[in-house]
Formats: C-alpha cells, structure tokens, sequence
C-alpha cells in the first residue's frame, strides 16, 4: 500500500495506492461537505476511516482539506522502500498543513526581555518544534522608519543588532527566512491597495495606535505613514499568506484590522488572502513584561529594559535596582507579589528545576511567594535567585551572539538570502492580488480583445 501525505499545492492530501484524486475539488464537492468524497473514500476502507472534512479556499482552485483521519494500517511503503510512520505523525503533519508561522521587530534597537518572553522564545520552539511549512521573522524597518523619518541612521544601525538578536537566540537560517522589510517593495504595492479597504475613522479606533499617537506626542500631527502602518502591517501577513502571527498581545489590535482588510479584499476580489491568528504567549506573565521601574511595559524609550546582549553584571545591576513592594521596607513585614517585577520576572523565567538547582529551600515558585506574602523575606535574597535564573538562560544567547559578532559580513550574507527568497514568495501574492483586482492588464487578453472589439 502506498499512502502518501501530500502537501497543500497538490490539492489532495491523501493519495492512496493507484488512486489519485487529481481533479481539483468543485465548488459543489466543496458545498456538499465532502460527502462524494467521503463515499469515494469508505471503498478504501481497510486502510483508513475519514471522519470528516472541510475546503480550504487558498487561491485558486480550492483543495480539500480532511479534518481527521486514522490508519488503520499503518505499514506502507515509497515505491522502495518499507516504512512504518506513526500514526501520530501523520496527524500531527496533517494538522499543521499550510501552517505558515510570520512575525516582525521593528529595529529600534537591541531586543530585551520583554521581547523574548513575549515572541523570541516562542518562536525558537516553533522553529524547532518543526510543525509548520513556512516560517518567516523579519526586520520591520519601513515600520520603524514610520515614526523615525528624521533618524533613518538609528534604524540603519539596528538591522544587525536585532539580527544578531535574532540568530543568538537561536533562530536558524536553515530552518527560518529571516529577511528585511524595506528590500520587499511588493510589500509597499499590497499595501496601497489595502489602503483603499480602510477608512480613516477605523484606524483612529486602533487602539495600539491610539496609545502610541499620545506616547509620542504627535496628536494632530501624526505621519501619515505613521498612522496607516496598520496596513502596511497586513500587506506584510498577508504577502506570505501567514496563517499565524506569534506576537504580544499589543499586537491584538493590528491582527483584527489585518482580518478585516483580508475579510473585504476577498469580499471584493475573490478569495486570494489568507486570515491570520494571533498566537499570544501563554504564561501570563509574559503577555506584557513589566519594566524594572515597575512601570507596565518593558522600553527603551522609558530606559527600563532588560536587554538579550546585556552582560551579566550589567543586568545583576539592573535587577539590583528594580521596583519591588514599596511597602516591604524591613524583612519581617509581609510583601505583595502582585506588580513586584521581581516576582513577575521570576513568573515568566523561572521553573522549578531552577529552584532545584539554586534555591532548594522552595519547591517551586508557590512556595517563595507563601513566604515573601507572609513577612520574613528580603528582596535581596529574591533578587539574587533571579539574577542565577536570567543568567542561565541569558548565557548561551550572549555566548551565540560572540560567535556572530565574528562575522559580520555574513550575517548579512544571511539577510540577503532570506530576503531574496521572501522577495519570491511576497511577487507570487502580489500577483495573485493583481489578477485577483483584474489589473494586471497587460496578462489580461480578454481585456485586450474586449477594448478591441469595443472600436471595431
Ligand atoms: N508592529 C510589530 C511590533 O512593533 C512589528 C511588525 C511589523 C510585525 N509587521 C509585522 C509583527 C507583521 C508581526 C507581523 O512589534
């Protein structure tokens, strides 16, 4: 029995011995649920069992998709050779088909901690985790450029130092195309488009970029670039036809609109671009780190931040000094733990193997917060179990980030490769949203004839 997992473009997910289901699926397969397929299917019954199944609409023409299916033999074979896959392995490649993983940075600067536990650490899982057929993390420059118009020199140096950030905490070439924003300029065409999708009154509703405009003091005299980078947002999900976006929840915000000009463009044009998900972390903690001031949000403009390149006695230095419990004056009195950034940090990067290695008093984190609520605990000593915790995982990142350092040209090198094959995959959209718009006038023959016959 030859049972092959074939991939979204090959329409079919199962080809089963000399069955092929070659023809693309109708719009009436597609509305009648599958059923003539599902009959199709029981014939084949010894081998599997189809539970049910859906259309995926992904361009043009829409391929099936089965929602979950079983083995029941689970021996099969290539045209050579005898090969027995687990039967959760084909699940698990099954659901993750036509995953497509994409997130950004702007390049403002070096990368902290709020970034890796609210992004960066998720996405070295997703990496290696290894269940998804794309992935893309990208230098957000023209983003960044948005509300630094008169200082492209501070985005210029920060290119490396996020990608340096990048490939230190693990990210793999090999595996991710890494590539920078600005030398897309199909991302800038999407992006004019989608403009005309939404209104002026909806961005103003955005409320990331509500909070920004006041952040920044720019009121009434908002860059309109600025203000429209929403858009540009969504032209950058949906280049890549990205079904997941791993960000912080702020990002929430940009994702919805993103859906919305997705919703609409194929509400006008047909179905060419895919909606998105937010992928939020799960430790609450992460969803927004605190800085060391206590103030709410790590960044770098509050000067509050933590960073991935810091050395080790220079973050020891800024956990010396961060916000606790203003209360908790002598040791005997009890504390709080809740807003105490000790604690959140400890929240978001300890477990309980650290405790094991470095503080074996605590069983885990529960324990140390009893104590530290109920009176009779320093912050120093708190301070310095972090301090071991960040430095544990902070290490082998600074120590990557050394290696890189070395080679400078070839992190480049790097860039550019990523780049000229997300250039490749944001033309083919691009395309697609032309034909889809009917203005690619000049691949348009009927056009041509039309008009023609239109002076005959
Ligand atoms: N706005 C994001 C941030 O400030 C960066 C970004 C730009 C992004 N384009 C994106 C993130 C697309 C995810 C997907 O962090």
């Amino acid at each position: 029995m030859l049972l092959k997992v074939l991939r979204q473009k090959d329409l079919f997910l199962l080809e089963i011995n000399a069955m092929k289901f070659e023809s693309p699926c109708t719009n009436q397969e597609n509305q009648q649920s599958l059923r003539g397929l599902q009959q199709r299917f029981e014939n084949l019954s010894d081998l599997c069992t189809l539970k049910s199944g859906y259309a995926l609409n992904r361009g043009c023409p829409p391929f099936l998709v089965f929602e979950w299916f079983s083995l029941k033999k689970t021996e099969y074979s290539s045209q050579n050779q005898k090969k027995t896959l687990p039967l959760q392995l084909i699940n698990d490649r099954y659901n993750n088909m036509g995953k497509i993983i994409l997130t950004g940075d702007r390049p403002t600067g070096r990368l902290h901690l709020g970034h890796y536990v609210g992004s960066l650490r998720r996405r070295v899982e997703l990496q290696n985790e290894g269940n998804y057929d794309k992935m893309f993390v990208f230098i957000a420059d023209a983003q960044a450029l948005t509300d630094n118009a008169d200082n492209p020199e501070k985005v210029r140096q920060n290119i490396v130092e996020v990608a340096l950030d990048y490939l230190s905490v693990g990210l793999d070439p090999e595996k991710v195309t890494i590539f920078i924003q600005s030398m897309i300029p199909e991302l800038t065409e999407l992006t004019f488009y989608y403009m005309n999708l939404v209104t002026v009154s909806r961005l103003q509703r955005n409320p990331t970029v509500k909070t920004e405009i006041q952040m920044r003091n720019f009121e009434t005299s908002i860059p309109v670039g600025f203000f429209t980078y929403p858009i540009s947002q969504a032209a950058d999900i949906t280049a890549f036809k990205a079904t997941t976006v791993p960000v912080g929840e702020d990002q929430e915000p940009m994702l919805e609109q993103c859906r919305e000009i997705v919703r609409r463009f194929n509400n006008i044009y047909g179905e060419v671009l895919v909606e998105p998900e937010i992928m939020l972390p799960t430790n609450q903690a992460c969803l927004r780190l605190p800085g060391t001031d206590g103030n709410a949000k790590m960044s770098k403009s509050l000067g509050n931040c933590i960073y991935l390149s810091d050395p080790s006695k220079e973050m020891q230095a800024k956990i010396k000094s961060a916000y606790t419990d203003p209360e908790h004056l002598r040791i005997e009195d009890p504390g709080h733990v809740e807003g105490n950034v000790v604690f959140t940090y400890l929240d978001a990067f300890s477990t309980d193997d650290d405790f094991r290695e470095f503080w074996p008093d605590y069983q885990n984190l529960d324990e140390l917060k009893d104590h530290y609520r109920r009176g009779g605990l320093g912050d120093v000593k708190c301070k310095k179990f972090l301090m071991k915790v960040l430095d544990k995982q902070l290490e082998p990142i600074r120590q990557r980030r050394h290696e890189f350092e070395k080679d400078i040209p070839e992190v480049f090198n790097i860039l550019k490769k990523g780049t000229d094959a997300a250039r490749e995959v944001a033309a083919q959209t691009l395309h697609e949203v032309r034909q889809a718009m009917r203005i690619n006038y000049f691949d348009d023959l009927s056009l041509i004839q039309q008009q023609a016959e239109k002076y005959q």
